[in-house]
């Protein structure tokens, strides 16, 4: 196989990034620069991402990092081989800022263009960074997405449980928001929760015990507003108390149904004769306890347990440009320029 390089373009959501990434004749992935510039502070007085803000913001942003990814890998249009723009699912209107884009500089510069799915990107990320191979098992967890993943191969997925509701950052998000702690609310609960006391406040932990892999997480929100009006006026220890009894019914819940995920992997795999690996993706990834109640279960399942760089786990252009150096070392046809982009996919 040659080398193959890829620019890659994300801006599905409050993220605008650009990329250039190789794929060397032996497979291993290499990036050559990975730009990404984060609209939190636009968003952050809204207490949330913004639609039309996001758009705008990627109008403004995308041209001039690109030209940055291109500058920081030291190669022009006319050294890559191909362009890959995020096409869904996310937010419309920075889907169209992405894919347009990319169509645009693949007819001009004559490259071909693959029109990714974000979550494929996130799903492959772990072969760029860890080498892994197919197959295994994702936990996504970011603010938009909250799933559980076979990935069996380039193209072929699995979708084993997702979320019936809230997705998981969101609750964080939410959470945070009823007890007046800052957005985006992962870190801010995470950071209360490090003083309180886990066992204060008896939360719910929904959908444990049952055989299908979803996940639920409206109800602990609306637990916790519950539980925050009973006591208001809060105090600092009160909140405290809440984001730890609220983490704490997070991660047990997680240990339930991942736990089920990977014995599922397991017997339906018996015969791998490699150590099966758990990936996770996603902002969520970030939070210690969770990191913690990841790890305990894959050790006590004999999983691997993978976790890229925190830069790759949120949302970045060099999982797309790498998820299309995937779809072309494996033969897929390149999108056709009429290619729509897909909110829902
Ligand atoms: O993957 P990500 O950066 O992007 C989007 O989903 O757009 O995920 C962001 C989410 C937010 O909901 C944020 O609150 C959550 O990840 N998050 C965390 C932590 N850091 C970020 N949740 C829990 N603990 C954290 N330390
Ligand atoms: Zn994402």
């Amino acid at each position: 196989a040659p080398l193959l390089r890829i620019l890659g373009i994300e801006t599905s959501c409050d993220e605008t990034a650009a990329a250039v990434v190789s794929r060397h004749p032996d497979g291993r992935g290499e990036i050559l620069s990975d730009v990404v510039l984060s609209q939190l502070e636009e968003h952050s007085a809204f207490g949330g991402v913004v639609p039309e803000i996001a758009a705008r913001a990627h109008v403004e942003a995308l041209d001039g990092l690109i030209e940055e990814a291109l500058d920081q890998a030291q190669v022009r249009l006319c050294d890559i081989n191909a362009v890959a723009a995020t096409s869904g699912p996310g937010l419309i209107g920075g889907l169209i800022v992405g894919l347009m884009t990319g169509k645009a500089i693949a007819r001009a510069a004559g490259k071909s263009l693959y029109a990714i799915n974000h979550l494929e990107g996130h799903a492959l990320t772990a072969r760029l960074t860890d080498g892994l191979s197919f197959p295994y098992l994702m936990l996504l967890v970011s603010g938009g997405h909250t799933q559980l993943v076979l990935v069996r191969g380039v193209g072929e997925y699995e979708r084993w449980g997702t979320t019936i509701d809230d997705a998981l950052g969101e609750a964080f998000d939410k959470t945070a928001k009823l007890l007046g702690l800052p957005y985006p609310g992962g870190p801010a609960v995470e950071r209360a929760a490090r003083e309180g006391d886990a066992d204060r406040f008896k939360l719910p932990r929904p959908l444990v015990g049952e055989a299908r892999l979803d996940f639920s997480f409206s109800g602990l929100k609306t637990a916790v507003r519950q539980a925050a009006t009973e006591i208001a006026p809060l105090n600092d220890r009160d909140v405290a108390d809440i984001c730890a009894s609220f983490q704490k019914a997070i991660s047990r819940t997680l240990q339930d149904r991942i736990g089920r995920g990977l014995a599922r992997f397991r017997s339906e795999y018996a015969h791998l004769d490699v150590t099966p690996a758990l990936v996770v993706a996603g902002g969520v990834a970030a939070n210690q306890e969770i990191r913690r109640t990841l790890q305990a279960l894959c050790l006590e399942y004999g999983f691997r347990f993978v976790a890229p760089p925190m830069k790759l786990c949120t949302d970045n252009a060099a999982m797309i440009a790498w998820a299309g150096l995937e779809r072309m070392a494996a033969d897929f046809a390149p999108d056709d320029l009429d290619v729509q982009p897909r909110s829902r996919w």
